[in-house]
């Protein structure tokens, strides 16, 4: 970054934003393995949340691969600028106010830190979809674990690319284990207790 680049604090702050709508911006951050579960229940709770009249905004892989992120690949670097990215535009929208809820593979590690460091605590809620491998290949909804095993796809998640476990996630959820609804409302409590709505 050039040094003449200097920072200007606005007016308007984070706070008043999401003070006019009975929330307190956060990021709802869910990572886990293609077909565990994170964009069903990233929308759904997307849904629950505008219908009690909060503001959201959802970001979820594969869309943004369509967009912004199109010029990256599934090569560990094209993961760790891909999850880069997005940790940024994550932050943007929760200085707009809003709670923001975003759903990629995010496999490493170190990549999640980065974009929890964005963050003041609290405010980062990673949300670890802790389904097994197995559940996962057998929904399969692309059919992409089946090119992946055939090998006509190469370095996919959990087949022969890695997806590092959080584990100190703030919720871990199993969709083999629990319905849509009732991942939705553990969220939702847990966005209760912690008093980010009211
Ligand atoms: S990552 O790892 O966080 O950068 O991935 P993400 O941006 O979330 O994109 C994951 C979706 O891309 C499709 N796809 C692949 N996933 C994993 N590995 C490989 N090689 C791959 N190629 C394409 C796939 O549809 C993922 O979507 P989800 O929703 O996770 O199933």
């Amino acid at each position: 970054m050039s040094e003449n680049v200097v920072w200007h604090h606005q007016k308007v702050t984070r706070a008043d934003r999401a003070s006019i709508k009975n929330q307190s911006p956060c990021l709802l951050w869910f990572t886990g393995l293609s077909g565990s579960g994170k964009s069903t229940i990233a929308n759904a709770l997307d849904v629950a949340l505008f219908e009690r009249g909060y503001h959201t905004f959802l970001l979820d892989g594969d869309n943004v691969r369509h967009g912004l992120n199109k010029d990256l690949g599934f090569s560990d670097e094209g993961r760790v600028e891909n999850i880069r990215r997005i940790g940024e535009v994550s932050k943007l929208f929760t200085d707009a106010g809003m709670i923001v809820l975003s759903a990629f593979i995010s496999p490493f590690t170190s990549d999640r830190r980065l974009v929890r460091n964005l963050f003041p605590a609290g405010e980062y809620i990673e949300v670890f979809m802790d389904t097994p491998l197995e559940t996962c290949e057998q929904r399969d909804p692309k059919g992409l674990y089946e090119k992946a095993r055939a090998g006509t796809i190469k370095h996919f998640t959990g087949i022969d690319s890695p997806y590092e476990a959080p584990e100190r996630p703030e919720v871990r959820l199993d969709t083999s284990q629990m319905s849509v609804d009732e991942c939705v409302n553990r969220l939702i409590d847990y966005l209760l207790e912690r008093q980010l709505i009211f």
